[in-house]
This record gives structure tokens, C-alpha cells and sequence, in this order.
């Protein structure tokens, strides 16, 4: 397994992924590529991929396994776990078929590593809490951030050399 930059030529896959992102429970049907970029909810998250600011990563093992991307918003418009226009959010999911081998762990690390490359002090992400992928944020340094949306909870984590 190897993880690469994500390009253009990758958005379609993004998008699949974010669709297993956002129905995450997994007895629940996936939406399509074109259904998930239908939905303005979740559409912000890829339109126009790839922007200025954005940054992804591919998971391969004979073909794509995984991607996990982020994007930075602005307070006028931005999704669930927006904290501030300079954190970026997160999104990440790898295909059922090869989850818990330690891709998506591999696919954060890498995504977090190259945020603070690029001079981010902190990133951003939502989870559902009662989504397990939880567990994974908490573990490399994600914490909660006050004032839940409902089921739906914002965690932040701060690059090492900002703690
Ligand atoms: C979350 C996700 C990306 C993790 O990828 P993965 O390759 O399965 O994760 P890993 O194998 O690297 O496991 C890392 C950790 O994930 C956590 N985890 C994620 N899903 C889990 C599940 N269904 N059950 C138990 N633990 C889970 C565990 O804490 C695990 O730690 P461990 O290996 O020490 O037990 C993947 O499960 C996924 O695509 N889920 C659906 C999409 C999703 O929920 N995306 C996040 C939305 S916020």
C-alpha cells in the first residue's frame, strides 16, 4: 500500500469517499459519486477540487483503497466542523472492503504530517460521536471542541510545535 497526492484526476474517487464519510453507519446505503456532489451539505467539501489551499492523499493497493483530503473555509460558508478560516477540516474514509488494516491511521498521519509542513497550526474535523472513526482522531491528538451540533461533534487537534 502506498499513499500519493491526490489530483484532479482523483475527484471522482474523493467524491465516493466522502460519500462513505457522510453515511458512515455501515447498514446504510451509499450515495453515489454524483448523489454525494448533488447534496450542498457535502458538496463544499469537493467543488472545484482541487482549490488553492487544498491538499489530499490516495491510499493505492492495486487501485485506490482510501483517500483522506483537507480543505480550508472561510466563516461565510464552510461545513460542520468549521473552527476558523486558517484550520483546515479534515474528511477521510477508506472502501469497506479494507478497512482496519491500518490505512486510514497511515492515511491521517501522513494528511496531519503534511498540514504542518504547509505552516497549519491546527486541523479540523466532524464526526458523528457515534462513529468509531472517533477512536482513531482521539488516538493521534484530536480533541473535542465545545458546543456539539447535535450528534454531530467538531474536534481540533494543534500542530506539536503550537501546543
Ligand atoms: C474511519 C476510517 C477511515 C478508519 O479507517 P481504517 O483503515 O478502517 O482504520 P485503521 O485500520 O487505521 O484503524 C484505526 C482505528 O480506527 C478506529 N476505528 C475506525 N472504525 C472502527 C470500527 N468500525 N470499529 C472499531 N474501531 C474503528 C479504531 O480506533 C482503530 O484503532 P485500532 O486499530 O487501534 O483498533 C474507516 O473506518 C472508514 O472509512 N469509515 C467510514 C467513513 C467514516 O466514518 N469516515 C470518517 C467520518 S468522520
Amino acid at each position: 500500500m502506498r499513499c500519493r497526492p491526490a489530483g484532479p484526476e482523483d475527484f471522482t474517487f474523493l467524491a465516493t469517499m466522502l460519500g462513505e464519510a457522510a453515511i458512515w453507519r455501515p447498514d446504510k446505503p451509499k450515495p453515489t459519486a454524483d448523489q454525494v456532489l448533488a447534496d450542498p451539505r457535502y458538496a463544499l467539501y469537493l467543488a472545484g477540487w482541487p482549490k488553492q489551499g487544498d491538499h489530499g492523499l490516495v491510499a493505492e493497493q492495486d487501485g485506490p483503497v482510501g483517500a483522506a483530503w483537507f480543505r480550508t473555509f472561510t466563516e461565510s460558508r464552510h461545513g460542520h466542523g468549521f473552527v476558523a478560516e486558517d484550520v483546515p477540516e479534515l474528511a477521510i474514509a477508506v472502501i469497506t472492503s479494507r478497512r482496519h488494516e491500518g490505512i486510514g491511521r497511515r492515511l491521517l498521519l501522513d494528511l496531519i504530517e503534511a498540514s504542518e509542513a504547509q505552516g497549519y497550526a491546527a486541523l479540523s474535523l466532524s464526526v458523528n460521536d457515534g462513529n468509531p472513526a472517533r477512536g482513531l482522531y482521539e488516538s493521534v491528538g484530536f480533541q473535542l471542541v465545545e458546543k456539539p451540533h447535535g450528534s454531530s461533534l467538531t474536534m481540533i487537534r494543534h500542530a506539536a510545535r503550537s501546543n
